[in-house]
């Protein structure tokens, strides 16, 4: 199994993004296709991560499927047959859908990153620490990486289509999707956020941030979009290793991958621009590995693989 980089289907392209290929199927419905490609540090490394993309896909299915009687959401199909049944130009391309494809409604995208943090990290930290801030608004002295908000934050961040995404204000959020759209947005991502919680703490994991997309339909309706608490979009810590409010911990993200580039870095062989360094087999494989180690922990299942070819 190798790894799949890009995809050639026969419906429009619309979007080649990091890591998914969006394709139209028609006005009302998107192909969303989770290549196995794996950036870190805003670059995208040239060797795919097998089993990547299914896991994303997955993963994201998985979730909707619970969240799905409360939470509208986009997902169609997330099944090779489904998709093919719906959309018959797909025939004879089942392999390559398997896993990673997901049916979605289509939507206009809401362009603010809806961020919740139930716990210090990330960004939130980088900002903390330079400025004692999140998102503009002071925070309590004396924090620390991996500190627990209680109750959680939200902190929105703009969508840049280049770059680092940004944190944003409340403000500013709703200068961009009105003062009701803000508070609808903040509503639902914290109710996602929480039923993420109780479902990670059953299977002994700490939902310790996240980060959802929303769009809305051409009639006007709300919909959660996008991946969905994947190790992609969100930091999960084992419970174990999160008792009491203490240090940051090891995530089921893609930490490996950003360890061996910061240390090509360090050493001066490679300037943190594209293209990123070949990876190492070693480090692909552990990637891997970790996405598929990341499925059965948020899942309680081992990913379904397909039969070798
Ligand atoms: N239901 C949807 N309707 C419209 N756009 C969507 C929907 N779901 C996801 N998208 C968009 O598809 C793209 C997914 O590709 P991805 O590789 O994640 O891109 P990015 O590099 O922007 O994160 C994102 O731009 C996301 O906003
Ligand atoms: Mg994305």
């Amino acid at each position: 199994m190798s790894g799949v980089v890009t995809t050639s289907l026969p419906l429009a392209l619309l979007h080649r993004g990091k890591v998914r290929d969006v394709y139209e199927v028609d006005a009302e419905r998107l192909l969303l296709v989770a290549t196995d490609r794996v950036s870190a540090f805003d670059v995208v490394c040239a060797e795919p991560v097998p089993h990547k993309g299914a896991v994303l896909t997955q993963v994201t299915a998985w979730w909707l499927g619970k969240l799905g009687e409360e939470i509208p959401h986009h997902m169609l199909a997330a099944d090779a047959r489904g998709i093919v049944e719906a959309v018959p130009a797909l025939a004879g391309h089942e392999a390559l859908l398997e896993g990673r494809a997901m049916l979605c409604r289509r939507t206009t995208v809401i362009p603010v990153e809806c961020v919740v943090r139930g716990y210090m990290a990330g960004s939130a930290w980088k900002e903390y620490r330079e400025h004692g801030t999140l998102a503009g608004e002071p925070l309590p002295a004396g924090l620390h990486d991996g500190s627990r908000f209680e109750p959680p934050i939200f902190s929105p961040a703009t969508k840049a289509t280049s770059g680092h995404d940004e944190n944003i204000t409340l403000h500013t959020m709703a200068s961009v999707v009105g003062e009701a759209g803000a508070a609808e947005l903040e509503r639902l991502s914290r109710r996602i956020f929480e039923i993420g919680t109780g479902i990670a703490a059953e299977r002994g994991l700490v939902l310790a941030d996240t980060k959802f997309e929303f769009g809305r339909t051409a009639d006007g309706v709300l919909l959660l979009i996008d991946e969905v608490l994947t190790p992609d979009s969100s930091r999960f810590w084992p419970a174990a290793a999160t008792a009491g409010d203490s240090r940051p911990r090891a995530s089921l993200d893609k930490q490996p991958l950003r360890d061996w580039l910061q240390g090509e870095r360090d050493a001066g062989r490679w300037n943190g621009e594209a293209p990123a360094p070949p990876l190492p087999d070693e480090v692909v494989q552990a990637m891997s590995a970790r996405y598929l180690d990341a499925f059965r922990l948020i899942t309680g299942s081992d990913l379904p693989l397909p039969p070798p070819t």
